[in-house]
């Protein structure tokens, strides 16, 4: 299966790519001992970057008190990790919006910053360490479909029409149709853009939640926030979904066995606890849609 991946990946030649300074920025946020000043220069030596950094930062998704007008003081207030976070977001819907899908994007970013908030979620929930690396792994979890609707444009169409409307999940159809699937294509994908090993990891896996390496519990965390939202949010055929099989017991057992917080005896309590859950998380979804959107 990953060798027919390797194939389609290989076979295209115009990948949407990150700037090299995005790339750098991103190196150094992701190092906790980088030095703000030195980051904040590098932001400002590309003017669209710093735009994008301040209109961000002064959205209504984070409450600063008083308008923020610099770079340094943006990153001090959001933390590096969440201006990493947020930098790598608004370049991976840039790269792909101007492109024309054969699904609805809308519904396909409403899904993934569901998906990211909900993961953050069940993060905190489980008391997972990391809430924020969740977050961002499950905005991008999909990223392979957008390569499969941009190269294979008409096939892709093709086979999500014809399980519109049936049981059949998109991973099982994109096997059928393509020998591959978009979490072997977004591997492809997210080791090319320098992606940390972990996020390529839940990338590859969150379908197959049992065979996660990296981070097995932050896998699990995306498989049943992704779970979750396919089957009680808004869906349709590019992100659609069947009973729980093997890979979300899988996902709900281990989240048993790590949590430490008291979770329900049941995956349907706990998708019902999830429900109450989505509310808050549904306003979340919107500011960041109009935010990433527009940005
Ligand atoms: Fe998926
Ligand atoms: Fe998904």
């Amino acid at each position: 299966m990953m060798i027919k991946a390797r194939k389609l990946f290989k076979d295209v030649s115009d990948l949407p790519t990150i700037p090299v300074i995005v790339s750098r920025v991103i190196r150094l946020l992701d190092n906790h001992q980088s030095n703000p000043d030195e980051i904040a220069d590098l932001i400002l030596s590309d003017q669209v970057l710093a735009a994008r950094v301040i209109r961000v930062v002064n959205s209504p998704l984070y409450t600063a008190g008083s308008k923020i007008t610099s770079v340094k003081r943006a990153l001090l207030f959001l933390g590096f990790r969440s201006v990493r976070e947020m930098i790598l977001t608004s370049y991976f819907v840039d790269g792909f919006k101007r492109h024309e899908q054969p699904f609805d994007m809308n519904v396909f970013w409403m899904h993934s910053f569901s998906v990211g908030s909900m993961s953050r979620r069940i993060a905190e929930m489980v008391g997972y360490d990391d809430t924020e690396m969740a977050y961002l792994v499950g905005i991008i979890h999909d990223l392979g479909k957008v390569f499969l609707g941009h190269y294979f444009k008409e096939e892709y169409g093709e086979m999500l029409s014809t399980i519109n409307y049936t049981r059949s999940t998109t991973y099982n159809a994109e096997m059928e149709h393509f020998g591959t699937t978009h979490c072997e294509l977004g591997l492809c994908l997210a080791q090319r853009w320098n992606f940390p090993p972990v996020y390529c990891d839940v990338i590859s896996h969150h379908h197959t939640s049992e065979l996660a390496i990296e981070d097995p519990l932050l896998t699990a965390i995306v498989r049943l926030a992704d779970f979750f939202c396919l089957t009680y949010t808004i869906s349709d055929s590019v992100a659609q979904a069947a009973k729980p099989d093997r890979s979300e017991e899988y996902a709900w057992n281990l989240l048993k066995q790590r949590s430490r917080n008291p979770l329900p005896g049941s995956l349907g309590e706990f998708f019902f606890m999830l429900n109450d859950e989505y509310v808050g998380v549904f306003h979340e979804v919107n500011l960041l849609f109009n935010t990433m959107t527009t940005a």
